[in-house]
């Protein structure tokens, strides 16, 4: 048990800047004495004193803010920043190094018993203001943006933000950044068109851009398997974009 909270302690320090010390910790964050509170509320709700651990995790949500139901599992390492408004579900079920920011709920949809709140594996961050809703599971390592709302389950390490929440899809980030690339090299700029402005010209010349880019990867792989089978390709390389001068 002091192993847990030794470790509860210090995994403080690794999470929020700007903690002191462990006097500091002790006496002033609210989110460590919810977690103390409701691991004696859990102790009991588990041996069958179901009242006594609601009653002492009421006492905890009114002295910190922080509201954990009893039948809340929750892993070691635990830690809630801030906390204020916090609201943890009784079939919620959270791993080692979670942390929580003030405002997050991990709530159910629906009125029925049984498992109706959220699953975080190990290594979840959930930015404050942000609601993870239904019997749904939070991969390891993944990050839920401040304010999202979450009812999907959620793969490991990725990272969730929005309303609903959408997972940032980090190929398209690639795609675009190859369609900067070949642009600039044709010499003229992506006209500053994005995926959030569906301009229908700059959709098509996207959409071109990734055809002659695919265009030339091909023909530089074709005249590899050429010279590498025999035929000798004898034709000079293309000229290389950046060297390409418009004629006016
Ligand atoms: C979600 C989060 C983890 C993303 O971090 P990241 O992986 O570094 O992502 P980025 O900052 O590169 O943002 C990626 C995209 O998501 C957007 N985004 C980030 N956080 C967002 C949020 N909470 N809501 C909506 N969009 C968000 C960014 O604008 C960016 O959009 P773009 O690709 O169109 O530019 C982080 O923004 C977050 O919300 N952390 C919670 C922190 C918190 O609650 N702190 C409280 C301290 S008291």
């Amino acid at each position: 048990m002091f192993r847990l909270i030794k470790e509860d302690i210090n995994c403080v320090f690794d999470r929020d800047p700007a903690a002191q010390s462990v006097f500091e910790v002790i006496t002033t964050y609210p989110g460590f004495h919810a977690l103390i509170i409701h691991r004696v509320a859990h102790y009991c709700w588990g041996r069958g004193f179901r009242w006594l651990g609601r009653f002492i995790s009421h006492v905890g949500r009114w002295l910190t803010g922080i509201e954990i139901h009893p039948g809340a599992q929750i892993g070691q390492r635990f830690f809630i920043d801030h906390g204020m408004g916090v609201v943890i579900g009784e079939t919620a079920v959270i791993g080692d190094d979670c942390t929580l920011y003030h405002g997050v709920t991990l709530g159910g949809t629906s009125w029925n018993k049984g498992k109706r709140h959220p699953t975080l594996l190990n290594g979840v961050v959930v930015g404050a203001g942000a609601k993870v809703l239904g019997p749904i599971e939070i991969g390891e390592g993944a990050r839920i943006g401040s304010n999202s709302v979450v009812v999907k389950d959620v793969h490991a390490d990725a990272t969730v933000v929005g309303i609903p929440g959408r997972i940032i899809d980090r190929e398209k980030k690639k795609t675009s950044k190859e369609r900067e690339e070949i642009a600039s090299k044709m010499g003229f700029n992506a006209y500053g068109a994005t995926s959030d402005m569906p301009d229908p010209v700059a959709h098509a010349i996207n959409h071109m851009l990734d055809h002659i880019h695919a265009m030339d990867k091909q023909l530089g792989d074709m005249k590899k398997v050429l010279n590498d089978s025999g035929l000798e390709y004898n034709e000079p390389d293309m000229p290389s974009l950046d060297d390409c001068e418009i004629k006016e």
